[in-house]
């Protein structure tokens, strides 16, 4: 008690909730956030506590950090360069090069750290696990263009017969894009300077992480966002592929727990934690969910054989790790879609940006459509 904790990214979605629990449990909390114009176009979010420090600069900033370092305990480093952009080198410059430039600097100034705590993704996990159809567990590689124009959503063995996914464990490791290959560098630079140089370091896998807060102006933040805000407008959202595709959601809340559980279990050091909502979700019975919670159950989504190239098929992680050190998801997929619709509902002159969102990805030549049903 009485520990100071920073926080980079602290002014965004998971950084705030983890700031407002760590200050309710007696810690003293900086937090470290460029209020990236992107996430944040009206600045300093109201929901950021003025009993906490907020220093406005750049993770890529050396000096800024060093600053920024000065008489903490610990670091839960969140601040990331998050999008669909394909400007590559943004993404290690902000993700993976901040994360160096932490340890180069606790290091240089011998910093008394106890803990860096390192936000992951399950993107890093690629397209996951799966059993074919001799038993055997593969991991396959992405769906090509042509097959995804066949409307051909299913990965297939090379016998051609659908494989059946299975939770991915955080051993598993095959970055598929930009954006995962920069956490996954993050992951490793965490585990081996951590160990290394004797600073207690845990990365925490996040699912898609749901709740209010998260952003509406960030690309990102996925269906939670999309799919609220299309009902919001009384319009049936669009669904890509056949809406089969499984999800991994998990709640702020629980996200928040397993920070502060592994903040303060020793077990947890030099480790990567898989961090999921442990139901998994069709996109289906997620639009249903969200439809209910407006009460629009008569608003049939549209499916019109668009997909996204790049989109995992399936993602489901297993948590078995984080759940032998005691932590569980507690909320459901129906607890965060109403906590996210009620903040939706509160917000004032909201517009209506999914058009705006659609035809910045159909300009990123992200979405396509498939044109023939199933295979030939
Ligand atoms: N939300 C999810 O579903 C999810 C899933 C997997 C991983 N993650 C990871 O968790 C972390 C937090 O995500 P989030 O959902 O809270 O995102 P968020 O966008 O709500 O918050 C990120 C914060 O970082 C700040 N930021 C961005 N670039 C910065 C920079 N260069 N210097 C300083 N601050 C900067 C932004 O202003 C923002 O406040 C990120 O590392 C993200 O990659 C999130």
């Amino acid at each position: 008690m009485g520990k100071k904790v920073l926080i980079t990214g602290g002014a965004g979605f998971i950084g705030s909730y983890t700031a407002d629990r760590l200050l309710e449990e007696g810690y003293e909390v900086r937090l470290f956030d460029s209020l990236d114009p992107k996430i944040h176009p009206h600045g300093k979010p109201a929901y950021v506590s003025g009993d906490m420090e907020l220093t406005v600069g750049d993770v890529r900033d050396r000096e800024a950090l060093r600053s920024t370092l000065q008489g903490v305990n610990a670091i839960i480093h969140l601040a990331a360069y998050q999008d669909y952009l394909p400007d590559f080198s943004t993404f290690f410059s902000t993700n993976a090069v901040s994360t160096a430039m932490l340890y180069e600097l606790i290091v240089e100034d011998k910093l008394p750290i106890e803990k860096v705590i390192i936000a992951s993704s399950q993107f890093v996990q690629g397209e996951g696990l799966y059993r074919n159809s001799r038993g055997e567990i593969v991991s396959p590689d992405f769906r090509t263009r042509e097959q995804l124009e066949r409307g051909d959503w299913e990965h297939r063995d090379q016998w051609g017969e659908i494989m059946e996914w299975i939770p991915t464990p955080e051993t598993h490791f095959v970055p598929p894009n930009a954006y995962a290959l920069s956490k996954a560098s993050q992951e490793q630079q965490g585990i081996v300077f951590g160990k290394r140089y004797d600073i207690p370091t845990v990365v925490m896998r996040y699912s898609i992480v749901q709740g209010s807060r998260h952003s509406f102006y960030n690309a990102y933040s996925g269906a939670c966002r999309i799919f609220s805000l299309s009902y919001y407008f009384e319009r049936a959202p669009t669904i890509y592929e056949d809406g089969k595709q499984v999800r991994d959601f998990v709640n702020i809340h629980d996200v928040v727990d397993a920070n502060l559980l592994v903040m303060n279990d020793d077990r947890a050091n030099y480790r990567v934690f898989c961090v999921g909502g442990g139901r998994p979700c069709t996109i289906l019975e997620f639009d249903r969910i969200v439809a209910r919670e407006f009460g629009l159950e008569h608003l049939e989504p549209s499916i019109p054989m668009l997909y996204r190239y790049g989109d995992t098929r399936h993602a489901v992680s297993d948590i078995s790790a984080l759940e032998a050190l005691g932590w569980s998801p507690k909320r459901t997929v129906v607890d965060s879609v109403s906590e996210y619709a009620f903040y939706l509902r509160s917000q004032e002159g909201l517009k209506d940006i999914i058009g705006e969102v659609e035809n910045q990805m159909k300009g990123m030549n992200v979405l396509g459509r498939a044109t023939k049903d199933k295979r030939d």
